[in-house]
């Protein structure tokens, strides 16, 4: 395949940054998003240019790194997948592709199409944990019992890898789903009781202090969710809000 690629390049974060075009031939459709780009950066490299940066790590769709926006969608044109998941058989050759990072106020570009998502990591160290007696008295975590429905929804939810696809798809570039999945995972759970109010309460108003938009109820972060996390959480996650508001906040 013969394809031309309009790849978003910023120097760093204080850099106005621009859409550059480059041509690049010989990829086959069995090549991933990534390995295409492995050979665009092995050509530019080769000429002496800089290298497009951009986030990877396990290639499987597990770590949440790989964040493209890719012809105006959060992991390109595949659903369900993250873009490491995507191979160049889903376009056509002779195909111009934009690629660009995840936008948005409290996602800054770091440099071309890698972003700085440590906000996510923020809100995280703000409630998204449980806390564990390591004393050597430690329960059983098999001797708590737990309804089967509860705990395949909190799986589901604990699917989330915070790659951040809802924000970039979200037209307020609202964190929601990515939180809402987080508190929902231990408000299941019995093991997630004990810090359930705090963690909504807190976990919440980092989000918001953040940067984040708020959630605009149009479902296209559900859409653009490489692990089909559902709305049910942000429904879930208000309904948290609403009990913990009732009590103390720590
Ligand atoms: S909810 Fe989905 S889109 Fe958002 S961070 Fe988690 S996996 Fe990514
Ligand atoms: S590189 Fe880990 S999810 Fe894509």
């Amino acid at each position: 395949m013969n394809l031309k690629l309009k790849i978003w390049r910023q120097k760093n974060s204080n850099d106005k940054g621009k859409i550059v075009d480059y041509a690049i031939s010989d990829i086959e459709p069995d090549m991933s998003f990534l390995e295409m780009l492995d050979v665009l950066n092995d050509e530019l490299i080769n000429k002496g240019e800089t290298p497009v940066a951009f986030d990877h790590d396990c290639r499987e769709g597990i770590c949440g790194s790989c964040s493209l926006f890719i012809n105006g969608r959060a992991h390109g044109p595949d659903t369900g997948i993250a873009t490491c998941q995507l191979h160049m058989r889903k376009f056509k050759d002779g195909d111009t592709i934009y690629i660009e990072p995840f936008r948005a106020r409290a996602f800054p570009v770091i440099k071309d199409l890698a972003v700085d998502r440590s906000a996510f990591d923020r809100i995280q160290h703000a409630g998204g944990y449980v806390s564990v007696n390591t004393s050597g008295n430690t329960q059983d975590a098999n001797n708590i019992p737990i309804p089967k429905e509860n705990a395949d929804t909190a799986f589901d939810s604990a699917t989330c890898i915070g790659c951040g696809a809802c924000v970039a798809a979200c037209k307020n570039s609202s964190a929601r789903l990515f939180v809402s999945a987080k508190v929902s995972q231990m408000a299941l759970l019995p093991q997630g009781q004990i810090e359930a109010k705090t963690r909504v309460l807190n976990m919440t108003e980092q989000m918001d202090k953040e940067g984040f938009g708020n959630c605009s109820n149009t479902g296209a972060c559900e859409v653009e969710c490489p692990k089909g996390i559902s709305l049910e959480n942000i429904a879930r996650q208000i309904r948290e809000y609403a009990k913990a508001t009732t009590a103390t906040k720590k």
